[in-house]
């Protein structure tokens, strides 16, 4: 059976292209992008979205009363699609419990950094890269995983490295860091997870190769 895929984005949406690309390589075994849910109605993800006839739906935080009420939103938008896995490509809302409840280790989330290293509440975009430059730590990175209550805490199921460079601007960092880490890393994970090839263990994955 083939796995729906949800993306959740807020912003340009390089990780979504980088998911399309690999599922028009070929490369997304046992699954397919069925649905893109944006926090943001002008999104460049839901252009990029729409070009590759993937359906799209925006839900906006503002008009929610509370996290909660949002929250309640988005589960509903996923469980109507049918979504076998939810992947948080940019998605810069954090959303509470129910959803982790309503699609447990059906989710996950890429960082850009090294987990636990640089996460948690405020860790988000160029400001991850901002505070790695600022630490003088020589290597960075990306993080694929689980989404659970705590954030930025699941089960890891991919890493990848990259240097930190002297002259590195936060934007130059992210970049670095989105081509040599994120896109590679997110295409695999998911793949991985459509062919049942992901096993949890408390808070350790075992990859079946
Ligand atoms: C990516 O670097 C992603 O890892 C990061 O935001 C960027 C989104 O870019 N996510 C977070 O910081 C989540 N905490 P994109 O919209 O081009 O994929």
């Amino acid at each position: 059976m083939m796995k729906n895929i949800a993306v959740l984005v807020s912003g340009g949406g390089t990780n979504l292209q980088a998911l399309i690309d690999a599922q028009n390589r070929g490369e997304i075994i046992g699954g397919k992008i069925t649905l893109v849910v944006s926090s943001n109605p002008d999104a460049y993800a839901l252009k990029r979205a729409e070009k590759n006839n993937i359906a799209t739906k925006v839900c906006e935080k503002k008009n929610y009363k509370d996290r909660a009420e949002y929250t309640a939103a988005i589960r509903d938008i996923l469980l109507e699609a049918k979504a076998d896995l939810v992947v948080y490509a940019g998605f810069m809302t954090i959303l509470d419990e129910q959803i982790v409840k309503a699609f447990p280790n059906k989710m996950m989330n890429v960082h850009p950094a090294l987990i636990p290293s640089f996460c948690g509440e405020g860790y988000w975009g160029l400001h991850v890269h901002e505070k790695v430059i600022e630490s003088g730590v020589k290597l960075t990175g990306a993080t694929v995983h689980f989404v659970t209550e705590e954030c930025d805490g699941g089960p890891i199921i991919l890493q990848k490295a990259s240097e930190v460079k002297f002259d590195d601007t936060p934007e130059i960092l992210q970049k670095r860091v989105m081509e040599e880490c994120e896109w590679k890393i997110l295409p695999r994970a998911v793949s991985l997870f459509c062919q049942d090839k992901i096993e949890v263990y408390g808070n350790r994955t075992k990859i079946i190769e």
